[in-house]
């Protein structure tokens, strides 16, 4: 993927939620229409944070928020649709299948997948981000592409 912020295996650490923010800002340049990003990461690892900033660099303003409950929300941004799905509470990924899940991805510019991991083989070429607290350093979070 030209342009992907970050290359396979590449590490970075994030200093504010305006770095996070960036982040999602230049993923959601790189990535193209119908892509699918999946992001790992334990609670406040900045998921939401970094999707902030995909879907405001879209030019959505609204607020955007863990779709824990919800499982999916989608998010009408001038620059396309943006799915935001949490998986973390589903126990089969058939679940996600009977909500559309193919027929949102394909209709949404970006897709981001919180503990997608059932869906990785499904989609062989999406990025994977993990995220994590940097406990040695202030508030800082540590990104890691994994694939
Ligand atoms: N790079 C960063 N540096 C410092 N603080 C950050 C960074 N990214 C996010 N935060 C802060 O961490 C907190 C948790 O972030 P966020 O809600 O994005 O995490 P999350 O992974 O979505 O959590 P949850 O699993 O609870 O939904 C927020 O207060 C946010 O402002
Ligand atoms: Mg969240």
């Amino acid at each position: 993927m030209d342009g992907f912020p970050l290359a396979p295996d590449e590490i970075r650490i994030l200093t504010g939620d305006d770095a996070q923010r960036a982040l999602g800002a230049a993923l959601a340049a790189a990535l193209p229409p119908g892509s699918v990003l999946f992001l790992e990461g334990e609670l406040g690892a900045g998921k939401t944070t970094l999707t902030q900033g995909l879907v405001a660099a879209l030019g959505f303003t609204d607020t955007v928020t863990s779709p824990t409950y919800a499982l999916m929300h989608v998010y009408p941004t001038p620059g396309g649709q943006v799915l935001h799905v949490d998986a973390y509470r589903v126990r089969d990924v058939a679940e996600l299948y009977e909500m559309d899940l193919d027929e949102l991805v394909a209709g949404s510019r970006v897709s981001v997948i919180e503990w997608g991991e059932g869906l990785y083989a499904d989609w062989p070429d999406a990025p994977v981000l993990r995220l994590e607290h940097v406990d040695t350093a202030g508030d800082v979070r540590r990104v890691t592409r994994r694939r």
